[in-house]
Formats: structure tokens, C-alpha cells, sequence
């Protein structure tokens, strides 16, 4: 199964992202968590020790020079469409029990729809792993659906948007749809997190009819506690755990 995470800024991706490795991996599965947020920490999140440590393979620039043949950093020119990347996610992941994480990182985009060597590579490794990976992949996004193509729209199962109470992430979550649907990924989904009631409940309901729900986190200070200690919100002490955990059983 293949999960993508996206949404707004602060939702919560990348706790929500982590709790579904973890329980995962928990339940026995290996898992194969890919960190596609430039700014995000789904290492520590993990709980994975030295997370600040992982290179980002976007800065990887011998590898990309070795792959696709062309400097980092250079637009157009010429450079292989389709670099060599089925090694990659065995060599390059950071492991811990059942899951492998592999930190993408970030590529300076130059106008609209950057061609360069890094991106292309990162494309292509994406691909792979969504169409040919056989355990499960959660990926950790920023608020758009930057590495997801139309190839990698039919094999990946769920886009799971999280939303908090908010009209902000409501906006987000009706962007992030749209930006899908030009790629022909149609199984959205919608995770309300930081829920301070039924209230809350109601509306994002109200406000995201549209999309089809799999449950709601409460608001929590423990997550908040173990972001702030560097502790995977799976260590805590968090009703979401459990919570997540069912989720599972519903995708
Ligand atoms: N249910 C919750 N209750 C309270 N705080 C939460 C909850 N979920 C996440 N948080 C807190 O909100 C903050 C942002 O969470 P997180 O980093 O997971 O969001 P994100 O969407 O990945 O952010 P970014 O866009 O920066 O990557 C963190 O401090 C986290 O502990
Ligand atoms: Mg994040």
C-alpha cells in the first residue's frame, strides 16, 4: 500500500505521518518512509537516532552527477530522462526495525516546472518506489504533491490531506484536490487532527463535504511535550496511537 501525507503548514503531517510508520511497522509490516518535505523531520519523528544526520539525496551531488550524467545545479543541457535509481532506496535509507527512511530533500526551482538533474532523479526514484516497492510507503509531503506524477497517480492508494479546525487548511486541503485531479489521483482522503471537540468535528465536515473522512486525532499537549523532547509521538503516552492504529484497518 502506498500513502501519501500532504496539507497545510503545522497540521500535524509529519506526527500524523510517523504514528502511521510506526503502527505499521508495529502490526509487522516493513515500511519504506519517504521524507519529501524540504523542511520537514520525519527521521525524529520516527524516533530514529542521528535523524538530523541523514543527507538528503537532493544534495547528494556525486550521486546525481554519477546517475544522470549532468552538474547539479544545471538547467536544460543534456542528461538522462530515466537515471538508474532501483538501488537507491536499499542503499540510501536509514533503517530502524521495520522501517527505511529516505530523506528527498529539496530542489531550488528556477521559473515553473524546473528540468534539472536533481529534480529528475528525484522523480524517477519516486516513481520507482511507488510502482515497483513492494512494502508499505508512507510519504510525508508539503502542502502540494511536488514529486507525485500522473505516472505514480493510479498506484498510489490513498492521498491523505490532514486538516486542523481551521479555514486556512480548508483552503489548503481544496487546493491539494485540485492540484490531484490534474494527475488523475482520485482516492483523497481527509484526517482531522487537533480536535478540541465535536464542534471542531462539525466543521470540517461542514466545510470539506466533498471529501470522504478516516478519522479524527484530538487535540493532545503530550505531542506537542514530545515534538518539543525530539520523542516519536508513537513513544507518548497519545490516545492518536490507537487511534491511527484503526485507521489502518480502514484504508
Ligand atoms: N493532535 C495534536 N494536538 C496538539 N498538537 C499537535 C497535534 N498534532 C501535531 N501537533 C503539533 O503541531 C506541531 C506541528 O506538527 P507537525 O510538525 O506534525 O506538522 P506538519 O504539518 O508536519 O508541519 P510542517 O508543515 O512544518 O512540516 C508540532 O508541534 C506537533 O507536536
Ligand atoms: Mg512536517
Amino acid at each position: 500500500m502506498k500513502l501519501a501525507v500532504s496539507g497545510k503548514g503545522g497540521v500535524g503531517k509529519t506526527t500524523f505521518s510517523a504514528l502511521l510508520a510506526r503502527n505499521l511497522a508495529d502490526q509487522g509490516n516493513r515500511v519504506l518512509a519517504i521524507d519529501a518535505d524540504p523542511d520537514a523531520n520525519f527521521a525524529s519523528a520516527l524516533g530514529m537516532p542521528n535523524a538530523e544526520n541523514i543527507t538528503p539525496i537532493a544534495d547528494m551531488k556525486d550521486l546525481i552527477f554519477e546517475r544522470t550524467e549532468a552538474k547539479p545545479g544545471t538547467v536544460g543541457g543534456f542528461f538522462k530522462l530515466n537515471p538508474k535509481v532501483d538501488d537507491l532506496p536499499d542503499a540510501l535509507s536509514t533503517e530502524m526495525n521495520n522501517i527505511k527512511l529516505m530523506r528527498l530533500g529539496s530542489v531550488k526551482k528556477g521559473g515553473s516546472g524546473c528540468l534539472c538533474p536533481e529534480s529528475t532523479l528525484l522523480r524517477a526514484l519516486v516513481t520507482h518506489i511507488v510502482l515497483l516497492r513492494n512494502e508499505f510507503v508512507v510519504m510525508d509531503m508539503e502542502a502540494g504533491i511536488e514529486h507525485l506524477g500522473r505516472a505514480t497517480a493510479k498506484a498510489v492508494n490513498r492521498l491523505i490531506v490532514v486538516v486542523e479546525p481551521g479555514r486556512r487548511s480548508i483552503d489548503t486541503a481544496d487546493h491539494i484536490k485540485k492540484l490531484a485531479s490534474e494527475i488523475d489521483i482520485k482516492n483523497i482522503a481527509v484526517v482531522g487532527n487537533k480536535i478540541r471537540g465535536k464542534k471542531d468535528e462539525d466543521f470540517l465536515k461542514t466545510h470539506l463535504s466533498g471529501f470522504e473522512f478516516i478519522g479524527f486525532l484530538p487535540y493532545d499537549d503530550n505531542l506537542i511535550e514530545a515534538d518539543l523532547n525530539g520523542v516519536s509521538p508513537f513513544d507518548t503516552n497519545s490516545p492518536s496511537k490507537t487511534i491511527v492504529a484503526d485507521m489502518i484497518s480502514k484504508l
